[in-house]
């Protein structure tokens, strides 16, 4: 049994409170952030982070790099040509570090580092469904990604060395054509700061930006998806015509007694056209409906993310480890919920809410505690849902050392 994927590396920190003045927001409580600047206008904060150390050394972002399970890129910028190259990079197969203007950009940091995460998670006044992951961007001296913009918001968060940013509220975002990266093909900026490590910037969505390296430096990349609509419709009807089996609008087949004979064998039928869409059309769904779907769709994993499955560990015993040292989520795994439904990893529960109540606690705080596991032991059904979560790999015991 592989003991490391048992236990957290880590207690995740709890849940943020909206009204605590936050120095990461520069004094600011996340409920006057959230009301004021989220997905409306930039904010730089000097010293979010005062005295940060970096999570993760260069050495170790290398290595993550060289995994076939983590998402990097490569983006140089050498004699003004802008090559995008995708991982995974063995640490000799990446530019030599005294070469200027390159940077590497790895992917979902948060899954591999418990400092990482631990750092994402003070971001979670921001409900979890938005939340995609943490980018590290490593860049030697004039590295950037050019000027650009994102569909997300994101947190800039400088980590080490300085990286000048420059801003733009420009509305004219055509993009430069037949290059392998975004960039902007007209970019003026308004307003440019040199951050230094502990300084953070937030961005919303579509705000033109340019960051570049001044001297080596390390960013962290705090990021929000916000879904297309058109991407979640496309998924809604799927998750609809598949999911929900007693969608009796779909049941039965197309049927055409009485079609008449055709001397234009390539033609549609007009009655199939009819038929189908007089089904289509009948076609309902409520809010509770559109809400277990996003629940499952948010839920799920992103496809590189791996769990450490576990080949067994009997009931009995794993209950006397969660009560002695607690469960915590898996670092991949997403929980969520809505008013009736509990959402791990793409799979939706109903449960009773004799077991709601701690699948909701868990999935905030993600992580109960030895004595919040003790308090609901007398749930067999809950702790037989751990023991099966544990299985997966999605569910681990408190760090061993607690
Ligand atoms: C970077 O850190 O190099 C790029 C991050 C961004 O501009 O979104
Ligand atoms: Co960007």
């Amino acid at each position: 049994m592989n003991d490391s994927a048992l236990y957290a590396q880590a207690l995740p920190p709890g849940p943020v409170d909206p009204d605590a003045p936050l120095t990461l927001l520069g004094g600011m409580t996340p409920a006057a952030f959230m009301r004021d600047i989220w997905h409306r206008k930039p904010l730089l904060v000097r010293q979010a982070v005062p005295g940060i150390v970096p999570p993760v050394s260069r050495e170790s972002l290398f290595q993550l790099a060289d995994r076939d399970d983590v998402e990097s890129r490569l983006v140089s910028h050498f004699r003004n040509r802008w090559k995008l190259e995708q991982g995974p990079f063995a640490a000799d197969n990446l530019p030599s570090l005294k070469a200027r203007q390159w940077s590497l950009l790895v992917q979902g940091v948060n899954l591999h580092d418990s400092a990482a995460a631990d750092l994402l998670g003070q971001f979670r006044f921001v409900p979890d469904a938005r939340l995609d992951d943490l980018m590290v961007s490593y860049a030697t001296d004039g590295g950037g990604v050019g000027p650009h913009f994102d569909s997300y918001d994101v947190f800039l968060l400088q980590v080490s060395g300085r990286r000048r940013w420059r801003i733009s509220s420009q509305t004219k975002l055509d993009l430069v054509p037949d290059l392998p990266l975004k960039i902007l093909a007209d970019f003026t900026a308004e307003e440019e700061w040199v951050l230094e490590p502990g300084d953070m910037l937030y961005l919303p969505p579509q705000y033109a930006h340019d960051g570049v390296a001044d001297g080596e430096c390390m960013t962290y990349s705090i990021g929000f998806r916000a879904p297309a609509y058109r991407e979640l419709a496309g998924h809604f009807l799927a998750w609809l015509s598949e999911t929900v089996e007693d969608n009796e609008d779909l049941n039965g087949r197309y049927a055409d007694a009485g079609e008449p004979a055709t001397a234009h064998p390539a033609q549609l039928p007009a009655q199939m056209v009819r038929a189908v869409t007089e089904k289509l059309s009948a076609l309902r769904w409520s809010g509770s409906m559109v809400s277990e779907f996003l629940g499952a769709h948010l839920s799920e994993p992103k496809p590189s993310v791996e769990f450490a499955e576990i080949s067994e560990i009997a009931l009995k015993k794993y209950n006397k480890l969660a009560l002695s040292h607690g469960v915590v989520l898996a670092p991949g795994s997403i929980a969520l919920y809505d008013r009736t439904h509990f959402f791990i990893n793409g799979e939706a529960y109903e449960p009773p809410s004799a077991l709601a109540r701690w699948l909701r606690l868990l999935a905030d705080q993600r992580c109960l505690s030895a004595a919040e596991v003790t308090a609901c032991a007398d749930l067999p059904d809950l702790m037989e849902t751990f023991h099966h979560w544990a299985l997966e790999g999605w569910l681990q015991f408190g760090p061993a050392s607690l």
